[in-house]
């Protein structure tokens, strides 16, 4: 086991994603079962005693891997010394709600946070944002942290990368570990489009295998787009146990590097690949190696896709034009 903890901070940590990813985390899922973790919790104040009650839970699994929990509700104490931030913590969408709504009362929630990063985290620090609309929660981020390099910070489209791989391997009858390039382009939203035409079912194309233009445009692509919502709309609450192995899977690929011949979805900052507006935080198929991603290049795009991209990109761009409207990048 090497001696110097990783320190991971996860804000929201009293909340129902954190109530599965942190025990995640401390058990060694991220980052392997030699690496000594350190936890830095950051919730709101009220919420302080639920999360020392987590940690006394969290003490008593005697995980082998945990090597310390710290838990506060100031960023700047919190992020200190990050090398990765989990950014969780958001108000979740109700019934009826759409992401729209949350814009406002997240702004302030992630300017603050952006900042602290910005002041104290680790030189090495990535930011995974997964609390809603995570998008332009992780541009907020990152307008408010300019000394940190932008490819550090992306946005949770894991969890719709997921989502998709389950609903094709249904559909064909494989498991999931023979379906390979899925991509989930665009916001992590209702636009999101989940592309079939470059994933590969057992080494063959996805769309090809399928044959079935229908099932694509009216089952699949709705099915994975408006999961989150089917899920709030069964439990009451929004999906939880899935968002924190997804937050993990995400962080855990970044970190670790993704393997050959295969690449995964991540919400990361726009260089005009595949003509999206620069800037914008567009979820696109990456390839990770040593802490870094790189936009797989060259996929062919079709005119059903282009327009799907499009209009997902466009939602990215009114929200970035909203939160430029309210000060807040
Ligand atoms: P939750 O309400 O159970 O927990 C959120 C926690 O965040 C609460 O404990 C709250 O006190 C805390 N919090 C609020 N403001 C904070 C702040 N400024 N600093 C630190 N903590 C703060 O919600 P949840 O179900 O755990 O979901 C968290 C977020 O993740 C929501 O925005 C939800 O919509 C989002 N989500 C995203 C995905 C995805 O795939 N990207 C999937 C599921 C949920
Ligand atoms: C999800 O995808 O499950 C979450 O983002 C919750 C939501 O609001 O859809």
């Amino acid at each position: 086991m090497s001696t110097t903890p990783v320190k991971v901070a996860v804000t929201g940590a009293a909340g129902q994603i954190g109530y599965s990813l942190l025990f995640r985390i401390a058990n060694g899922d991220l980052l392997g079962p030699d690496v000594p973790v350190q936890l830095q919790l950051l919730e709101i104040t009220p919420a302080l005693k639920a999360l020392e009650g987590v940690v006394m839970e969290l003490d008593d699994c005697a995980f082998p891997t945990l090597a310390g929990v710290e838990i506060g509700d100031d960023p700047t104490k919190i992020f200190d010394g990050a090398n990765l931030a989990l950014l969780v913590g958001a108000r979740p969408r109700g019934p009826g709600m759409e992401r729209g709504d949350l814009l406002e009362a997240n702004g302030a929630i992630f300017t603050a946070q952006g900042k602290a990063l910005n002041e104290v985290a680790a030189d090495d620090v990535r930011i995974g944002v997964t609390g809603n609309p995570a998008n332009t929660n992780a541009l907020i981020a990152m307008h408010n942290a300019p000394d940190i390099p932008q490819s550090r910070f992306s946005a949770l489209t894991r969890l719709d990368h997921n989502r998709a791989i389950s609903q094709l391997a249904a559909k064909t009858g494989a498991t999931v570990r023979e379906i390979k390039k899925m991509t989930i382009w665009g916001n992590h939203s209702a636009t999101q489009y989940p592309d079939l035409f470059h994933a590969e079912v057992g080494g063959k194309n996805a769309a090809e295998l399928v044959n079935d233009q229908a099932w694509l445009e009216n089952d699949f692509i709705p099915t994975v787009a408006k999961r989150g919502a089917a899920i709030i709309d069964a439990r009451g609450s929004s999906s939880a146990a899935s968002a924190a192995s997804a937050t993990i899977d995400a962080a855990r690929d970044w970190l670790k590097g993704t393997p050959e011949g295969d690449w995964v979805s991540m919400a990361v900052v726009s260089d005009g690949s595949y003509d999206i507006p620069e800037g914008l935080i567009y979820s696109y198929p990456v390839t990770t190696s040593g802490g870094d991603w790189e936009i797989v290049q060259g996929l062919e795009i079709d005119d059903f896709s282009r327009a799907k991209m499009d209009a997902t990109a466009a939602e990215l761009v009114e929200e970035r034009d909203a939160v430029k409207g309210l000060g807040l990048i």
